[in-house]
């Protein structure tokens, strides 16, 4: 029987475990949810020894299996696998965990976690050693092996040997060894130095249910008008991995693109900003991949660790997105300050974005500040911003109208904001602007305060 077992709903983070340890792992897809927390205890087999929960789950969802799993499975290991957030203190405080894994961290630390856990519980007598050797054909590396022996074999493995009682699972017992397993952290082997003591990067995704609706408009436009307040110190991202047109949009030949500066050689500053291109206006750009291929091959966990690089380097990151919620965007939400939702006034557009809030919502991945623009406003659409209101649940934060001007200014290769000041489109967009950074342009007197994203659910 597999003594380790994954709910999660990251394919991705699926098979990279599945990687690391073989036969030894059986996994739950945590799309079955959808039908609730007993439909993925019913695909759980046997006894697990060890439950890896996330990541992109929830903290309902997450409490919800780890309470069941503890009632059939008084002696589980449960490790949660959830990037540091604000908020993880609560889920700590809340369940009865055994350890925090990033889904960033490396492969060895990840391994190094789950081994210590293993070792942690054969100790506590929670678990026998053969319960984590291979029992079939597949194999899962000898290493693994070998380390859980020494672990085992080792003093300083038995972070919590003096704990007798099998069933407790209380933190506070635990010991103090059990801070050094919840506090694996990726490896940061690409820090770069730090911004400004006491300036915090903001990283701003701008995203749409549905294609079309003007978010590399919109994305290409705020990097130019946070370059203003922060000159070179924006970044503005194509993760349309496919068909991202921001180079050309803005005419610009890229030397490299995504692909490098997603790499792992881009761990090191100078690769990450040979990756860039530089723009007039006092930003850079990270290009869309070559091929659709070659975007493709790019992880939702390389984009999140790309966005955490630039976020150490620039006061502003700005990523365009591919159309609706594709893995590569979750991963990326996770990553973010911001969020700018796009849409237009056709009531399917306005539907899938209400349904988008709701799943982000169910997910806890609605970034702390949302922002609604509402783009190429139209008063013969037929709706007024109340119906649009009324249909997303949520109140419109900027309207951009429709304007002629924004296709001259993306044939001419040049951002909106400073092709065509007087238009209102530019007009309406610097209003975004400000939301972002309430600093900018002084003179005007009408400073948008931004809303959070919970103030508006
Ligand atoms: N306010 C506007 N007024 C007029 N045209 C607009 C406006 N906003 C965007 N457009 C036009 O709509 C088209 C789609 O815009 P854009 O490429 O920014 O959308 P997108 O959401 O990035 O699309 P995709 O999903 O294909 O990436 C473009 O031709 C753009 O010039
Ligand atoms: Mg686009």
């Amino acid at each position: 029987m597999p003594p380790y077992l994954l709910v999660s709903r990251s394919a991705e983070y699926e098979s990279r475990l599945r990687g690391l340890l073989g036969g030894r792992l059986a996994v739950v897809a945590g799309e079955f949810l959808t039908f609730g927390v007993d439909a993925v205890i019913k695909r759980v087999d046997g006894t697990p020894r060890i439950a890896l929960l996330g990541p992109v789950l929830n903290f309902e969802e997450t409490r919800g299996i780890a309470r069941e799993l503890t009632d059939r499975h008084p002696d589980i290991g449960l490790v949660v696998v959830r990037e540091q957030r604000s908020d993880l203190e609560d889920w700590v405080d809340e369940l009865s965990l055994h350890a925090v894994l990033s889904p960033l961290a490396t492969d060895e630390t990840t391994i190094e976690l789950i081994e210590r856990l293993s070792a942690w519980l054969v100790v506590n007598g929670r678990a026998d050693k053969e319960d984590f050797e291979e029992s079939d054909a597949v194999d899962a590396g000898e290493t693994s092996d070998d380390v859980l022996a020494a672990l085992v074999a080792s003093p300083s493995a038995h972070p919590t040997s003096d704990v007798d009682d099998p069933v407790d699972t209380d933190r506070t017992r635990l010991g103090p060894d059990f801070d050094s397993l919840t506090q694996v952290q990726p490896e940061q082997g690409w820090e770069f130095p730090p911004l400004e003591s006491g300036v915090l990067s903001e990283a701003i995704a701008v995203v749409a249910p549905k294609g079309g609706q003007g978010k590399t408009t919109i994305a290409i436009n705020l990097a130019t008008g946070l370059a203003e307040v922060a000159p070179n110190s924006v970044v503005l991202v194509d993760a349309d991995l496919q068909f991202g047109d921001i180079t050309a949009a803005l005419g610009l030949v890229p030397d490299s693109t995504i692909v490098e500066a997603a790499g792992d050689a881009a761990a090191d500053e100078l690769v990450l900003k040979t990756a860039l291109t530089h723009h007039d206006d006092g930003f850079f750009v990270v290009a869309s991949a070559p091929s659709p291929e070659a975007g493709d091959a790019i992880t939702g966990t390389a984009l999140a660790v790309l966005i955490e690089r630039l976020r150490a380097t620039f006061r502003y990151v700005v990523v365009d997105t591919t159309p609706g919620l594709p893995e590569h965007t979750l991963a990326m939400l996770e990553h973010v300050t911001d969020a700018i939702f796009v849409t237009n006034m056709s009531v399917p557009s306005l539907r899938a974005m209400r349904t988008e809030f709701e799943l982000l919502h169910k997910l806890e991945l609605t970034p702390a500040n949302r922002h609604i623009v509402l783009n190429q406003t139209d008063r013969l659409s037929g709706l007024t911003t109340r119906d649009v209101e009324n249909i997303l649940s949520a109140p419109v934060d900027v309207e951009v109208p429709r304007s002629s001007a924004v296709l001259l200014s993306s044939n001419r290769g040049v951002p909106l904001i400073h092709d065509d000041v007087r238009d209102p489109a530019a007009k309406a967009i610097r209003s975004l602007v400000m939301r972002i950074a309430p600093d900018a342009y002084p003179k005007r007197t009408r400073i948008h305060r931004r809303r959070r994203s919970n103030e508006s659910q």
